[in-house]
């Protein structure tokens, strides 16, 4: 009978007051509990930042220098990242499915190196196909400046709302092309207009007066690296854009291009997620790299009977 119940009422803990849901992402307090529940995914809640592995590109480059055998680099780089980072034939391809790392799934495409003005990109891959792949965020290309500024909004703006649809946020890339500035001034501007779009993260490039950039962006900048630069100096950069308020890093060519990419990968989590200083990171760079086991073998083919 309904009145026995009563002799558990002490559970319902009258005089404790109901948990609050506040979220660690800036700008993310009021979007629903699926999108959350991904962007908790790809941002350490510990830390709320994230390393993303970047390795999506081969979808403008071809082959890139070491990533020529993505099912040899990739695979053994994903334990000490948040994200991968890439597209859904370098996934299915080299990535085993049993890998529960945070996909970013590179969404927009269209153009390739061989072009003279590379800023005219589609929609490459839809929702339906983003949710096959169990993406926990869509990331399009922006060319703000650009002649392909306009279709890159509409790609932008139109994977926003089939994500909105269905929880899943749009990491919006700040390209930078072959002639595009890369000023403060440039990325205030362009960092600030795919933030109002809706986009739910920015990955940008790290560069002078950097605290502006993020400190008025309303959601959470990841960097990328750029081109591989000495070890000391990616860690050093990677270090200022965490000062300066960036939520983590995508970084592709500074890691698997480096001399010892699983060392540099430890390094790069040390300061994102440890706030080391980019002194501490090298040194354990230096020391992890004499480690075999840090060395990035090609699988051996075992014999079968
Ligand atoms: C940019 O859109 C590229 O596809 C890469 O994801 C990006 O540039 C990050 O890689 P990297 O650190 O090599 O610049």
């Amino acid at each position: 009978m309904a009145d026995q119940d009563s002799k558990v009422g002490h559970n319902y803990c009258l005089d404790v007051p109901p948990a609050s849901q506040g979220f660690f992402l800036k700008g993310m307090d009021h979007t629903d509990w699926g999108m959350k529940n991904r962007l908790a995914r790809i941002f350490n809640p510990k830390s709320g930042h994230t390393v993303m592995l970047a390795f999506d590109h081969g979808y403008i480059m071809g082959s890139t220098a070491g990533l020529e055998r993505l099912d040899i680099v990739i695979p053994p780089l994903a334990d000490d990242v948040d994200v991968l980072m890439g597209t859904r034939g370098a996934l299915r391809a080299a990535v085993p499915p049993t890998c529960d790392k945070a996909v970013a799934l590179r969404c927009s495409a269209g153009s390739s190196v061989l072009d003279e003005d590379m800023s005219h990109e589609v929609i490459g891959v839809n929702v339906e196909d983003a949710i096959r792949m169990n993406a926990a965020c869509m990331a399009i290309q922006t060319f703000i400046g650009a002649p392909g500024q306009k279709s890159s909004i509409q790609n932008l703006c139109n994977t926003i709302d089939a994500g909105n649809r269905y929880g899943i946020p749009t990491l919006g890339v700040i390209a930078v092309g072959k002639e595009m500035e890369r000023t403060a001034k440039y990325f205030l501007l362009a960092t600030r207009m795919v933030a109002e779009f809706g986009a739910q993260i920015i990955k940008t490039y790290y560069c002078d007066e950097f605290e502006k950039i993020t400190s008025a962006c309303p959601v959470p900048i990841v960097i990328a690296g750029g081109k591989k630069v000495a070890e000391n100096e990616a860690l050093a950069m990677c270090f200022r854009a965490i000062q300066e308020g960036a939520a983590g890093v995508d970084m592709g060519r500074n890691i698997f291009q480096s001399e010892n990419p699983r060392a540099m990968v430890k390094a790069v989590a040390k300061i994102v997620h440890e706030n080391a200083t980019d002194k501490e990171a090298y040194d354990l760079y230096l020391s992890l790299k004499l480690s075999p086991k840090n060395a990035l073998q090609p699988r051996v083919k075992t014999k079968t009977k």
